[in-house]
């Protein structure tokens, strides 16, 4: 199809690990491109993964209706499918054999027809896409991650309802550190981003929060634990990030997964920390993972508005023959940016984030 034509088929797919929102976005894509442009949209199922191997299907009023507040992606989703580094096989030693197969796409990507497609995801996802526009790939990205690190976006949907559900674990966590009077370690999830610890820590009221961005010192830890005691305060909540590290230690991987662009789980520093904690000072310390609970549920309202905002956006840039852009939110607007732009960046927080000093002001420790 011209680059003037009008758009009559558009694909949409969701990619990366899940949250809450994806279906807000999906219903918002596919009601404004059937009410607004009378367009057909196709739903690509599992990410990429549907256009490598042509697993796309039409969908109706009737697929998109009462999703809304449905946690997941009815389309599914993966984040082991990068085109551009796909797992096809097992050599001798059980390692995954990658292959670029952004061909395979770009044939599924025409044989469907697609006029452009909505590609909703993290920096993996946007950085999958970006590779295939010079091949021919149209598309519009809208920015989804628990984890709020992608670039030039101030938010991301999915963010806020994983902020509410870490701060409702600390809230419980309170309750039981306080009546047992322990330390208690909170591990949140948000890759090497601390985006999500640093809001559940202050909305949750942790006493100390610790993110990758500011590496912390284990003596500063324990003498805020230990300070805390005694002036009569016999607890301490400690919200650490999975991507947390100490002053001289690296991060603390959980798992490799071999066959994904992105290999690396974090995971467990929680637990390497509370049995330090513990050795230390002598006090009584347990650790929690919250783990893919915070991916899980329903959206809460603001991540319903801000995935119908995106979705809606999406559309608007596609009928305006916009290709290639990303939705995001810059000051409480909605705008847009080259998707090119965001790929295989992260944005972290910045360790002179207002946020981090209000917290800081507060009498939040971040450890050091
Ligand atoms: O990017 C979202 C996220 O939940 C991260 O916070 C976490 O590190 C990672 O995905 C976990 O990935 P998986 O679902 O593959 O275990």
């Amino acid at each position: 199809m011209s680059g003037s034509a009008p758009l009559k088929r558009i694909g949409i797919l969701t990619g990366g690990g899940d949250c809450p929102g994806l279906n807000a976005v999906i219903r918002a894509v596919t009601k404004s491109a059937f009410n607004d442009h009378g367009w057909e949209v196709w739903g690509i199922e599992d990410g990429f993964l549907g256009l490598i191997v042509g697993r796309i299907r039409k969908l109706d009023r009737e697929d998109v209706s009462n999703i809304l507040t449905r946690g997941g992606t009815i389309l599914g989703t993966t984040n082991k499918a990068d085109p551009a580094r796909f797992a096809v096989a097992t050599d001798e030693h059980g390692d995954p054999v990658f292959h670029d197969v952004s061909d395979l796409v770009m044939e599924n990507y025409r044989t469907f027809g697609l006029d452009a497609v909505v590609v909703v995801g993290g920096d993996g996802t946007m950085s999958g896409a970006a590779r295939l526009i010079p091949r021919g790939f149209r598309c519009v990205g809208v920015p989804k991650t628990i984890d709020n690190d992608l670039m030039h976006t101030d938010i991301t949907f999915g963010f806020m309802t994983a902020v509410t559900t870490a701060t409702e674990a600390i809230d419980r966590v309170h309750t039981t550190a306080s009546s047992h009077h322990r330390v208690m370690l909170v591990e949140i999830m948000g890759r090497n981003a601390g985006w999500l610890t640093l809001y559940s820590g202050i909305a949750g009221g942790a006493d100390i929060v610790l993110i990758p961005e500011i590496p912390y010192d284990l003596d500063t830890i324990c003498e805020v634990c230990h300070r805390r005691a005694h002036v009569g305060k016999c607890f301490t909540i400690i919200a650490v990030s999975e991507g947390a590290r100490s002053r001289d230690g690296g991060r603390t991987v959980h798992k490799i997964v071999k066959d994904s662009p992105d290999p690396v789980r974090l995971g467990g520093i929680s637990q390497i920390l509370a049995e330090q904690i513990a050795e230390r000072t002598h006090l009584e310390t347990r650790a929690t993972i919250l783990g893919h609970i915070q991916r899980g549920g329903t959206p809460v309202a603001f991540d319903r508005v801000l995935a119908t905002q995106f979705g809606n956006a999406a559309v608007r840039l596609l009928a305006t023959g916009q290709f290639n852009r990303l939705v995001v939110m810059k000051d409480y607007r909605i705008d847009n940016v080259d998707i090119a732009e965001v790929a295989d960046q992260q944005r972290t927080v910045p360790p002179d984030h207002p946020l981090v000093a209000a917290a800081r002001s507060i009498g939040t420790s971040f450890g050091v």
